[in-house]
Order: structure tokens, then C-alpha cells, then sequence
């Protein structure tokens, strides 16, 4: 049995920083676990320009705890009224890593999303041509569809017909949860790639509902069936090149998540990496966790791996039950339960 493995450090190909006190109190947990971590641009206001990414991210170095090596990677929040030369130039100055799509009205702080693929189709042609990344969170928007249909939906609706319209697009479908996800993934060629979370790993939709409805549980894409969270473990296990670690660690506010109408969003940063870990493990790859965790979303963005090492032990420790204080606490994943893999 192996009890130790060190990899190079991994990296965070998607999460949610948020601002203020609350990227204060969260920011450190995902510095101590990943070099980089692509920076989601959905903030109040959005992170639309390269003036509001440049200002986010003097906020995100300005938080850093000292000493801690971090960089965050930006993005800018695709509406329909994005500029395609502004989004050109954030690429070339090397401020904006990749565009996300967000569906209007898909998920948290979604209302300035795109409303109709059409209006956005100059700003993908240019980054078609200069192969920068569009992110996407694909879940159709229409009310009409079952919630648990809308991933697969979306793919088969929006994601396949712009795919085809504009091959040379890069895309990487944010946080899968379906096998609909992996089969078109894995089909998918060069230009498309998918991120997958710890979360959506462990748990299936019965986990939101055991012994009464479980708000911290929640999020979107919402957790589907067993037979989707055992694909998504086989891709990310399987060390394919497409798939690779984006923890969509989302943090809410305790009083947000636990009441009449709660916020989608799951806080895995305090022990994303070894909650993976602990998947590998059960799933005897754990030879295939560096490339999944450190070196398949360098490779898609064209970036080089980190040089650094970490090592992860078998190891019980408690995970806390309470991140940050007073109002702007958060419950993270698996509050208070005893984890089996530590990150040194
Ligand atoms: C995210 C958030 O809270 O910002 N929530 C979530 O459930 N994942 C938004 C998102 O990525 O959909
Ligand atoms: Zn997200």
C-alpha cells in the first residue's frame, strides 16, 4: 500500500476568489494548495475589463499571506456586450488567461451573462485566432429543462453547434458532472478539455437529500446520479489529457446556504487536494494524480508545470468545521469529518 506520494504542485484551473473580507478569509486556503489558480471573474460587478483585472488581481496579491507563492491566473466575464479588440489585447498583455461564458441567469451572480451566442460570435472568432481559452459553465438556462438535464442538454444544444461553426475555438467545459460530459470530452479532439471537482467525485445526488435536505451540498451544476459520478472518477482517473483538477470552490456565507432560498456553491479550498487524493486512492491510480492535478491543464493552457514539489501522506486529520468568522463564516466540504490523506 502506498502511504506517501509527492507530486509536482498542483494547480486550481477553477475558482472562486470572491473580494474583500471573504477573499481575505478563503485566499489562503487555496495559496497553501495550488501555485495558480484561474481567478472566476463573476464578482458584483463582473470582472469584464482589463482595468477591473488588473485591479483584482493587485486585490488577490495584496491578500496573499507573505511568503506564500501564488499566482492567479485572470479571466474576463463574457457578456453580450464584450469588446473583442479589449479582450485581444487583455490576452496579448498577458493579464487575461482565458474568457468565461456564463449562461444569463445559469448560476451565482450570473445576470450579465450571455443571452444568445449570436451577439458574442466576433469576440470567439478572435479568440479562436489567437487561441485563447473560453471557459464555459454549461448548463442550459431554459426553466423548461429538468435541472438534472441541463448539462447534457446544453452540450447537445449550444456547446456541439458552436463547436462545429468554430473547430478552431478552445474550450474547457467547466466542472462536468454527467457521463454525457465525458463521452463528448473524450471525443471531443485537442481543442476541448474539462475540469472536474473533488465534489462532484464523492458525492451523487442522494447526498443533498440523506436524512433531510443538506444546503451545503448544493451547487451548480448540481450533483447527478451514481452512474455520472462513477464516469466522472473513471475520467479523472484514467489520466487522459483532457480532463484536469478545478476545484469550482465556491464560498458562501453560512446564513446564504441555510435558508428559504440557498446560494449554489460548494467550499472545497481548505482540502480540495486531498480529497482528490483520497479518489485516486480509493480508485488504485494514484500513479495518475500528477498528471490530472499538475501537469494536463498546463499542457491545455500551454503553460509549463510547476517546478516544485508537494508530498501528500495517509494521514487522519479533522477537517474544520467553520472557515472564516461571524457573519461571512463558511461550512466547508465534509465540515468536521476526519479526512484520510494530508497535504505537506
Ligand atoms: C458558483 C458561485 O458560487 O460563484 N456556484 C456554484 O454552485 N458552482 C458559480 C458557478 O461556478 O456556477
Ligand atoms: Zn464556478
Amino acid at each position: 500500500m502506498t502511504d506517501s506520494i509527492t507530486i509536482r504542485r498542483p494547480d486550481d484551473w477553477h475558482v472562486h476568489l470572491r473580494d474583500g473580507a471573504m477573499m481575505a478569509a478563503v485566499l489562503p486556503y487555496t495559496a497553501r494548495q495550488f501555485a495558480r489558480a484561474i481567478v472566476m471573474p463573476n464578482l458584483v460587478p463582473p470582472v469584464t475589463t482589463i482595468a477591473d483585472a488588473l485591479a483584482y488581481r493587485a486585490r488577490i496579491m495584496a491578500a496573499l499571506p507573505a511568503g506564500v507563492d501564488f499566482t492567479p491566473l485572470m479571466t474576463a466575464y463574457l457578456t453580450d456586450h464584450s469588446d473583442p479588440d479589449e479582450i485581444y489585447r487583455g490576452h496579448r498583455e498577458g493579464v487575461l488567461t482565458a474568457v468565461k461564458l456564463y449562461p444569463a441567469h445559469a448560476t451565482t451572480n450570473s445576470a450579465h451573462g450571455v443571452t444568445d451566442l449570436g451577439r458574442v460570435m466576433p469576440v470567439l472568432e478572435r479568440m479562436a485566432e489567437i487561441g485563447m481559452p473560453l471557459l464555459v459553465h454549461g448548463e442550459a438556462t431554459d426553466p423548461a429543462v429538468d435541472v438534472f438535464d441541463r448539462e447534457a442538454v446544453f452540450i447537445t444544444k449550444i456547446l456541439d453547434p458552436l463547436r462545429r461553426r468554430l473547430p478552431e475555438l478552445r474550450v474547457v467545459l467547466e466542472h462536468i458532472t454527467t457521463a454525457d460530459a465525458v463521452a463528448y470530452v473524450e471525443r471531443g479532439g485537442p481543442n476541448l478539455a474539462a475540469t472536474i471537482t473533488a465534489h462532484h467525485l464523492i458525492i451523487n445526488r442522494n447526498a443533498i437529500f440523506q436524512g433531510g435536505i443538506r444546503p451545503h451540498l448544493y451547487c451548480l451544476p448540481i450533483a447527478k446520479r451514481e452512474k455520472h459520478r462513477l464516469a466522472l472518477r473513471r475520467a479523472a482517473t484514467s489520466g487522459a489529457a483532457q480532463f484536469f483538477l478545478g476545484t469550482d470552490s465556491a464560498p458562501h456565507a453560512i446564513p446564504t446556504k441555510e435558508t428559504a432560498c440557498g446560494c449554489a456553491g460548494i467550499f472545497t479550498a481548505a482540502s480540495a487536494v486531498e480529497l482528490y487524493a483520497q479518489v485516486f486512492d480509493e480508485e488504485g491510480a494514484l500513479d495518475k494524480f500528477e498528471a490530472f492535478a499538475s501537469l494536463n491543464g498546463p499542457e491545455f493552457y500551454g503553460l509549463p508545470p510547476n517546478e516544485s514539489r508537494v508530498t501528500l501522506r495517509r494521514e487522519d486529520w479533522p477537517m474544520t468545521d467553520r472557515v472564516g468568522d461571524g457573519d461571512l463564516a463558511v461550512s466547508p466540504f465534509r465540515a468536521g469529518e476526519t479526512l484520510g490523506w494530508r497535504l505537506y
